[in-house]
């Protein structure tokens, strides 16, 4: 284990890259990326410097919804590897100083899991459908749904089986949700917890964390939008229901019985920090994504306002604030920062939310980098998703009929969903599918851009300038000076539109101070040692989109 890494609370700090399974390497050329794959590039990933990777779903699927319809839970999907690869890539990563996370699904199953085919089998009214959330329908003859609960992608959320009962999925119809009221099903989620502790896993990243839960009224929301008001004292019936809590409670004291502490990492989208804090309490999750960070435009009064806002609800409960800039159910930041910012709808992450606004790559790109060593000098933990440190844009030309993802289909073809994220890495600039795929491999499962060249890992190894070589940069010195990662901050008095902030030295060094640049005009930076910048410098000054890291 390789310096700060090694302790127990390496969570506090870590610098987590997401690997999508399917994008990430392909080794066997069949054009979807595989376990192997991941193996094959552990050397690229040391070299960048993270702390742990978080795999998203390498189960068994029938892959409606990429991996995240899960057909067993222990095991690994077969288009991915075995499971024996799986135990060699996590000891292989541990070897190299790397924590593994993965991905569990709670909120649903895949239709075709075991015990919902035996629910199926089952009939109304039987133990085995109480594992899901199985209701007769409303109407003379039960024909219309149980109530007006919509899917996240589009269309009702219920979807009816032969016997005439009806079944609630959150997601897409393959994806029913699960009964967290049943014991067989919690035994079931920590035996799963177990299975991959035993492994050697080092936590678990937690799919739809607010989600668990339900109202079982299942009243009507006739209406009633998601994310609530900051001050609403009413619950919603499906999301950030108060009773989820019970159930990370228990989960926790599971991954407290090993040795050190496996960690929980929640996927929770609420919208308001005081109810985002109510899973970090210490005896809940260790962490969670700040999705206000992700989606926070770029503008200076906004990322202060977040920043503030996460530090001091985090330090509440105890908890490292984190920090997040993309992920696979997102547009990249290059290309959500390639357009105007102000006038944003809250919470806009996808390029529906950008519609009819002009984009400027360069400027993305500029930004994008700038926004990397923002978020790395911020106190607490931090996630890279795989390509950005690549600089990747969203891929926003794939062609309607080469489309996988479920929200396409589901939204009617109102909205494009998320594959422009999931596009294949670009390993080489030359190749089959960019070294995505070994040469003479199948076609990627999804088209890259025919532009992507001199974006390949390999043309930017080595390259002074590189987005590759800034993330090595910024990784490296955050591995060594100790100043960064979990601890002390305060701002700093600088001109208009510079947010400046300092993370105070430790253990005898000198601290670290952080500017960026929001403004249309270069400013003179203070006296100091430059350690790292996004962009070229003029001289002392700092050019508009650029942060440059400074000794204290
Ligand atoms: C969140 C995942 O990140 C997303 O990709 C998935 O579609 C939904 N949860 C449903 O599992």
């Amino acid at each position: 284990m390789q310096g700060r890494n090694a302790d127990d609370d390496w969570w506090r700090h870590a610098v987590v890259y997401q690997v999508y399974p399917r994008s990430f390497a392909d080794a066997d050329g069949d054009g979807v990326g595989d376990v192997a794959g991941i193996r094959s590039k552990l050397p690229h990933l040391a070299a960048l410097g993270v702390d742990a990777i978080w795999i998203s779903p390498w189960y068994p699927s029938p892959m409606k919804d990429a991996g995240y319809d899960v057909s067993d839970y222990r095991d690994i999907e077969p288009v991915f590897g075995t499971l024996a690869e799986a135990d060699a890539l996590i000891a292989e990563a541990h070897e190299a100083g790397i924590k593994v996370i993965i991905d569990i699904v709670p909120n649903h199953t895949s239709d075709q899991h075991v015990l919902f085919q035996r629910a199926l089998a089952a009939g109304p009214g039987s133990p085995e459908r109480d594992l899901f959330i199985f209701r007769d329908g409303r109407g003379a003859g039960g024909e219309l749904p149980p109530n007006d609960w919509q899917s996240t992608f589009g269309g009702p959320a219920w979807t009816r089986v032969a016997d005439g009962q009806w079944y609630l999925h959150l997601f897409t119809p393959e994806q029913p949700d699960v009964n967290w009221r049943s014991p067989a099903i919690r035994a079931e989620f920590e035996t799963s917890l177990r299975f991959w502790f035993d492994r050697g896993i080092d936590g678990f990243r937690i799919d739809v964390a607010h989600g668990l839960e339900k109202d079982w009224a299942l009243p009507d929301l006739n209406g009633l939008e998601f994310p609530l008001e900051d001050d609403a004292e009413h619950d919603h019936p499906h999301w950030d229901q108060p009773r989820v809590h019970d159930i990370f409670r228990e989960w926790r004291t599971v991954a407290d019985e090993y040795s050190p502490s496996r960690a929980f990492c929640g996927e929770i989208w609420v919208g308001r920090a005081h109810r985002l804090v109510a899973y970090l309490r210490p005896d809940e999750l260790h962490t969670a994504f700040n999705f206000d960070f992700l989606t926070a435009p770029w503008l200076p009064g906004d990322l202060r306002a977040v920043i503030d806002r996460t530090i001091d609800s985090h330090a509440s409960v105890g908890a490292p604030p984190t920090w997040v800039l993309g992920n696979h159910d997102v547009a990249r930041p290059v290309s959500r920062y390639a357009r105007e910012q102000q006038g944003l709808v809250k919470m806009a992450r996808n390029l529906v939310h950008f519609e009819g606004r002009p984009a400027d790559f360069e400027l993305g790109l500029r930004r994008a980098r700038a926004a990397a060593l923002l978020m790395l000098a911020l106190p607490g933990g931090a996630y890279v998703y795989q390509g950005e440190e690549l600089g990747l844009p969203e891929a926003e030309h794939i062609p309607v009929e080469a489309l996988q993802d479920p929200v396409w289909v589901q939204s009617n073809g109102t909205d494009k969903g998320r594959d422009g994220c999931r596009v294949p890495l670009p390993w080489t600039a030359s190749g089959t599918s960019y070294g995505f795929s070994p040469a003479g491999g199948a076609a990627p499962w999804l088209p890259q851009p025919d532009d992507w060249a001199p974006l390949a890992a390999d043309a930017q190894d080595g390259v002074e300038g590189s987005t590759l070589e800034l993330y090595r940069a910024a990784l490296g010195l955050r591995r060594e000076l100790a100043a960064f990662g979990d601890g002390d901050f305060a701002w700093l008095d600088a001109p208009d539109g510079v947010l400046a902030f300092t993370r105070p030295g430790r253990a005898g060094e000198p601290g670290v101070r952080s500017w960026t640049n929001f403004g249309p005009d270069a400013v003179a930076l203070p006296e100091g040692e430059v350690l790292l910048a996004s962009g070229p410098l003029a001289g002392v000054m700092l050019p508009p989109d650029t942060t440059a890291w400074l000794r204290a």
